[in-house]
């Protein structure tokens, strides 16, 4: 029998998406073993949330370390000691190195809240209602040393309403995005999604656009 997928995740902040993940185990949707949380923010709400899941969690406050290159050192440290199969950044609000992508290359996904390509960085809600789009989203890439620029394996899409606000329109994201995340992780305990010289991979296969969230929840080409 194959083992539930090792899945550490990585957070700054109030881990709903964490959340989604240990509920989807929970109920038998998702055969994985969440064995760690790291979060570099000591009062991250998120860290309650693992504890009352009985999952181990450890924080790496960015501020202890004098570079960036010494905080991921101490970061691929700690991810290495849980030999995870899988590395999810929900919710990390650190740009990770070398030291952190080398040896966990393939294995280290990161959401984001915007329809990738667009909308790298920060006030993704806002910028998206200033440029008048039509339509938000969410989006979960493979980590590269470029910001939100790594490939896209899924994506989900939601309407922009003519009344929102970047508050609106995140409340209204959020629960497709935890949707999103069950959804895709999924693949990976199914080991279905690969990476490989920069190119998504599902069933061997290229992925020539990201896979998409249906509204069943399942993710379509
Ligand atoms: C999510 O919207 C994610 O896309 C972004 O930060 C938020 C994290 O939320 N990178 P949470 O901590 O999982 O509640």
């Amino acid at each position: 029998m194959k083992q539930p997928l090792k899945t550490t995740v990585l957070i700054s902040g109030g881990g709903s998406n964490l959340q989604a993940l240990v509920d989807a185990r929970d109920s038998g949707r998702l055969e994985i073993d969440i064995t760690h949380v790291i979060s570099n923010v000591a009062d991250a709400a998120g860290l309650d949330r693992a504890a009352r899941a009985g999952i181990s969690s450890s924080v790496l406050p960015h501020g202890n370390f004098s570079s960036r290159e010494e905080f991921d050192q101490a970061l691929a440290v700690l991810i290495a000691a849980n030999q995870p199969d899988l590395v999810v950044l929900a919710g990390f609000m650190r740009i990770i190195g070398q030291a952190v992508l080398e040896p966990f290359q393939g294995m280290l996904i990161n959401l984001h809240p915007s329809l990738l390509p667009l909308y790298r960085g920060t006030g993704t809600y806002l910028r998206a209602i200033e440029a008048g789009d039509r339509h938000h989203g969410a989006s979960i890439h493979f980590v590269t040393e470029e910001l939100d620029g790594g490939p896209v394996i899924s994506q989900v899409v939601i309407p922009i309403k003519s009344d929102d606000s970047p508050e609106s329109l995140a409340a209204r994201l959020s629960p497709r995005e935890h949707d999103l995340v069950v959804a895709t992780v999924e693949l990976f305990s199914k080991h279905r999604v690969e990476c490989s010289e920069g190119s998504v991979f599902i069933d061997g296969k290229e992925n020539s656009a990201p896979l998409m969230l249906q509204p069943d929840n399942q993710l379509h080409p």
